[in-house]
């Protein structure tokens, strides 16, 4: 594993269960790759609810919680990082506010999503907590390290 070079992050984005049943995989991985966005860490695995329970925790007194990790319990998720220029920001950005209603069109909650509860993606909203995350759901060894040649062309 490679660290991010110093003005770039790594974000924790993860395509939730209900994106996975509606087939929006290609469709959240094509826009952060043509945004300019590098794949660096990606699987899929349907995450115990004590997996969840610790991603969580900073929720874990919210009446939602409960449902929330069941939710997400439910099926196979798409686990991924995601490294670039501010990724943490923009992943927020790309992704939309937490209630999609709430979410301007061009996001993808915007765009996919009409209720909180099944919002389709997750993505972290600092860059402690995405190397949190990060650590939670990838071992260092699966965290890749590629070099994309062609960044020259994008920043
Ligand atoms: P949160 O971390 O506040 O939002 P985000 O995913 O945008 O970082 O909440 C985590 C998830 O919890 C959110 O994506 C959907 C779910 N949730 C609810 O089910 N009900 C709620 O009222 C809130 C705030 C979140």
């Amino acid at each position: 594993e490679e660290m991010a070079s110093p003005q770039e992050e790594r974000t924790f984005i993860a395509i939730k269960p209900d994106g996975v049943q509606r087939g929006l995989v290609g469709e959240i991985i094509k826009r952060f790759e043509q945004r300019g966005f590098k794949l660096i860490a990606l699987k899929m695995v349907t995450a115990s609810q004590d997996h969840l329970k610790v991603h969580y925790q900073d929720l874990k007194d919210k009446p939602f919680f409960p449902s929330l990790v069941e939710y997400m319990a439910s099926g196979p998720i798409v686990a991924m990082v995601w490294q670039g220029l501010e990724a943490v920001k923009q992943g927020r950005i790309m992704l939309g506010a937490t209630n999609p209603l709430a979410s301007n069109p061009g996001t993808i909650r915007g765009d996919f999503s009409i209720q909180t509860g099944r919002n389709i993606c997750h993505g972290s909203d600092a860059v402690d907590s995405a190397e949190r995350e990060i650590a939670h759901w990838f071992k260092p060894e699966e965290v890749s390290g590629w070099k994309r040649t062609v960044d020259s062309w994008i920043y």
